[in-house]
């Protein structure tokens, strides 16, 4: 349930003179080493899920793993793994995911998380909520009291029809939430619009409060029609890898 406790798993010795990204790999191997031949795996996306991916690759090519059949969450994700020569399928052919591993923009003590600000988060929702297990992997920045309260974007998956009425929308709804600034993500080619793997386009939400009850938000938000998903992953994370300056922690 979402009132569950997060438990410590105490801590691997210190490693020294690390920069985030060595922080990231570290976090991604020590998740690989949940992952077992004959495995149906979700593969994450973003710079710290692509350390987990190529370690993935590597241990395939020296025979160390096999059978693995990887499950994409992006378009990016799906061609690193083909040219580390992962085998891919989809959900369609696997629709129980043993393992899912991937990153997250922020996370909570509770061990919910902030997800897509790569933009990825429809097929990581599915994908990770298919998932026996999902371990999510982190370098200690991630660590976050509330989520959404770090003045960072809380990413909404809508339909390109009409997003500016979609946004709105979200702008009033969240007016019972502590408030909003919903803005169009851009990177588009030539400035305009982000537009996800599946065609839709993303708006962030600029959070102006912490949301109280995020069970709520979540209602709320999946309520508006021109809404496809949100970027809060509630009650989904199994194990929470957090690598830090001071070691590597583990929260279940
Ligand atoms: C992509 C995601 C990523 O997992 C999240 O943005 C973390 O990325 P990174 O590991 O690059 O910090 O949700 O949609």
């Amino acid at each position: 349930t979402s009132d569950k406790t997060a438990m410590d798993v105490p801590s691997t010795p210190p490693p020294m003179n690390l920069t985030q990204d060595d922080l990231k790999r570290i976090a991604a191997y020590k998740a690989v080493d949940f992952v077992r031949s004959g495995m149906v795996l979700g593969l994450g996306t973003g710079s710290t899920a692509r350390h987990a991916v190529d370690r993935i690759g590597e241990l395939l090519r020296q025979g160390k793993l096999s059978d693995i059949v990887g499950i994409p969450t992006s378009k990016k994700t799906q061609e690193q793994a083909l040219s580390l020569g992962i085998p891919l399928s989809d959900l369609d052919a696997h629709p129980v995911i043993d393992l899912s591993i991937d990153g997250a923009d922020e996370v909570d003590p509770r061990l919910n998380l902030v997800k897509g600000r790569g933009g990825s988060l429809l097929r990581e929702k599915m994908i990770e909520g298919a998932s026996k297990k999902f371990v999510v992997i982190v370098d200690e920045s991630k660590m976050v009291k509330h989520i959404g309260g770090s003045g960072m974007a809380l990413p909404v998956e809508v339909v390109p029809f009409c997003w500016k009425f979609t946004a709105e929308k979200l702008r009033e709804v969240m007016e019972g939430y502590g408030g909003c600034e919903a803005k169009l993500r851009l990177g588009g080619e030539k400035g305009k619009a982000f537009v996800t793997d599946n065609g839709n386009y993303i708006v962030d939400m600029y959070l102006e409060k912490d949301m109280g009850d995020l069970w709520a938000v979540s209602d709320a938000i999946l309520r508006l029609p021109g809404v496809v998903e949100h970027g809060m992953f509630l009650d989904m994370a199994s194990t929470v890898i957090i690598a830090g300056e001071l070691g590597v922690k583990i929260k279940n």
